[in-house]
């Protein structure tokens, strides 16, 4: 008897445990499954704080629904085209933001807006990126990792490097693909390492030459105006003093006298 008290009392012990684990996922899952995004996976650690997982699911936009604790987001290998501005501003605790692999072209000014406290690292590598709005890294002084993009190094890129605080060691990874103006050399180079570069100087002389043109347009019209100017006045005078010369008398030479001094 004794033994078969034994024997129910542990085994009713390791129910009540397998019970109350039961319990415990049912519930775990339950609050995962309603305070998680609708379209992601997430999970959650004491410790890591609250992971939403959008990977591979051909997503083409950032869900709106993400969870406003979240830490980490990964929407990597989806067909993402563009990141509106302020969309992950609400989500002061983001640590690790993953883009990469996605079909993003352009970066809107204040597309990261309300992250620069929190972001440790942003991965927009294996993207479309031809160049960017200084704007868009606004207050970032993360990593990034802007590898794998078809970068186009321009004037306009050149103007826009000196307004980013990214961690400058991932400025590396914008290799220029193509260049404008072309055959300049850079193309498969990092474009901080083309730094002697000056992408904007093909420009400044293009506006240089338009000023001369102008300049001279001006310069050619006024002095047209003026041998018109003169040539019609000595015209005038010349058939003037035709009709005075043609006068009798003295009147006609002291008018003519003074017809010239005014020629003159
Ligand atoms: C998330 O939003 C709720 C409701 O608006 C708010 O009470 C909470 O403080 C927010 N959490 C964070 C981390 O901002
Ligand atoms: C950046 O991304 C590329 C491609 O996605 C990867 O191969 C590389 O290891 C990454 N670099 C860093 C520093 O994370």
């Amino acid at each position: 008897m004794p033994l078969l008290a034994g024997w129910l009392l542990r085994h009713s012990v390791v129910m009540c445990l397998l019970l109350h684990s039961l319990v415990l996922m049912t519930c775990c899952f339950h609050h995962a499954a309603t305070s998680c995004s609708q379209s992601c996976y997430c999970t959650e650690s004491e410790t890591g704080g609250k992971t939403v997982r959008c990977s591979n699911l051909r997503l083409t936009e950032v869900p709106q629904d993400l969870p406003n604790d979240t830490r980490r987001v990964y929407l990597d290998n989806n067909l993402i085209t563009s990141v509106p501005s302020d969309t992950f501003s609400d989500m002061p605790l983001l640590t690790e933001l993953d883009l990469s692999h996605n079909e993003l072209a352009q970066l809107e000014a204040g597309a990261f807006r309300g992250l620069g406290h929190s972001l440790h690292f942003l991965d927009l590598s294996s993207n479309k990126l031809v160049t960017f709005d200084p704007k868009a890294f606004e207050g970032l002084r993360t990593r990034a990792n802007l590898t794998n993009n078809p970068w186009h190094c321009d004037c306009n890129l050149q103007m826009a490097m000196p307004h980013i605080d990214l961690e400058p060691m991932s400025l590396t990874g914008i290799v220029c693909q193509t260049s404008e103006p072309p055959d300049m050399g850079v193309e498969g180079v990092p474009f901080l390492l083309a730094k002697d570069l000056d992408l904007c100087v093909v420009m400044k002389k293009t506006t240089d030459v338009a000023m001369l043109v102008t300049m001279f347009g001006w310069f050619t019209m006024v002095i047209s105006y003026l041998v018109y100017y003169v040539r019609h006045n000595t015209e005038d005078a010349r058939r003037h003093l035709e009709y005075l010369k043609s006068l009798p008398g003295k009147q006609g030479k002291s008018e003519e006298s003074s017809t010239i001094s005014t020629v003159v």
